[in-house]
């Protein structure tokens, strides 16, 4: 293992679509625009402002042509965009998305329920998205969900992983993510299944995605720090905590991760101030307090 730590990380703020896909109330295609632009003012350069998925089974994500469209662009930010199908790619396409996500699971039950078809299936689906990606010049990343356990089928095998990976790898997607999708995972078991993406893609083409359910993802970030992997997927805010949904709680906070990572000398590129203010316009917005442990510290010391 390679226990050298990077010295500068790459964060993917996934807010505006992770976070916010969960919300029951109508979040307004101004306020997620506005997230967006207080994200990359807080120095993101990475963001996944939205998803093209059906808006029978997403409402809230209906307005992703809308919210692109709204996006001042920053030419050194990357603004990427959920697509599982080819109408999907169709849609994204004309707004000029920087990369696209392919989002396929590690388990058949949770691929059923997500994507409404088995993992094979899905990898049929994603060939002509990627194909076509590629062939306009957009990046395309997958998202490998339910890594480390599943809420239908429990613990998920690392190989269910490395399957995947390598179905991944066979239709050109050029990067993968390591999706512990409940927030089940702890450090090694999370290790295990980023060695069997590992042993598809390079160190360089994979990330993690860890949900906090279990208050776990945070040592998981460090656990896979250790290995070297050196991008992750985090929610200002750690939003998508649903109150009304058991076992689906938000993306790890990228308040706390930007505060991990400095306090270890790493660079984000982030400033954690203008990120908490970030954090603050849309945790007012949907009336409640930021869930960042870090957010509340430095906000109860400003107020003090
Ligand atoms: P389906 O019903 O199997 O699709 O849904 P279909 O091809 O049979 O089409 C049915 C209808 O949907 C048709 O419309 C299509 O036009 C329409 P109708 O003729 O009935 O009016 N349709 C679409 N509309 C808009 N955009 C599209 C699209 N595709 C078909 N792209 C589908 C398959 C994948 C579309 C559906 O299951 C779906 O939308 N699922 C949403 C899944 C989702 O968004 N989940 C959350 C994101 S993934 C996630 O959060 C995990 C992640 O964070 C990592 C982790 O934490 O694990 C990434
Ligand atoms: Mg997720």
């Amino acid at each position: 293992m390679n226990m050298q730590l990077p010295t500068r990380v790459k964060l993917v703020d996934v807010g505006p679509r992770d976070g916010l896909q969960n919300e029951k109330g109508t979040v307004p295609a101004a306020v997620k625009i506005e997230l967006v632009h207080r994200l990359q003012a807080a120095g993101l350069k990475e963001i996944e402002v939205t998803s093209f998925v059906s808006p029978k089974w997403v409402p809230q994500m209906a307005d992703n042509a809308e919210v692109m469209a709204g996006v001042q662009r920053q030419p050194d930010v990357r603004y990427s965009v959920l697509t599982p199908n080819l109408k999907g790619f169709e849609a994204a396409a004309a707004c000029r998305p920087d990369e696209v996500v392919v989002f396929g699971a590690a388990s058949e039950a949770f691929s059923q329920r997500n994507i409404n078809c088995s993992i094979a299936e899905s990898i049929e689906r994603f060939a002509p998205v990627v194909e076509a990606a590629r062939a306009q010049g957009i990046a395309v990343r997958g998202a490998i969900s339910t890594a480390v356990g599943c809420p239908y089928e429990g613990e998920v095998s690392p190989e269910r992983v490395g399957y995947v990976a390598r179905l991944m790898k066979q239709i050109g997607v050029q990067h993968v993510g390591v999706c512990d999708t409940i927030g089940v995972g702890t450090p090694r078991k999370v290790q295990a299944a980023m060695e069997a993406a590992l042993a598809h893609y390079e160190l360089d083409e994979v990330s993690g995605h860890f949900h906090d359910t279990y208050g776990q993802a945070l040592a998981n970030t460090l656990a896979s720090l250790e290995m070297g992997v050196w991008q992750y997927d985090t929610s200002v805010a750690g939003l998508g905590g649903c109150p009304y949904a058991k076992g689906a709680t938000g993306n790890v906070a990228t308040e706390d991760v930007v505060y991990l990572l400095h306090g270890m000398g790493i660079e984000t590129g982030v400033d954690l101030d203008r990120l908490i203010d970030a954090g603050q316009y849309i945790s007012d917005f949907l009336g409640r307090k930021p869930n960042s442990r870090a957010a509340t510290a430095i906000l109860n010391k400003r107020a003090g």
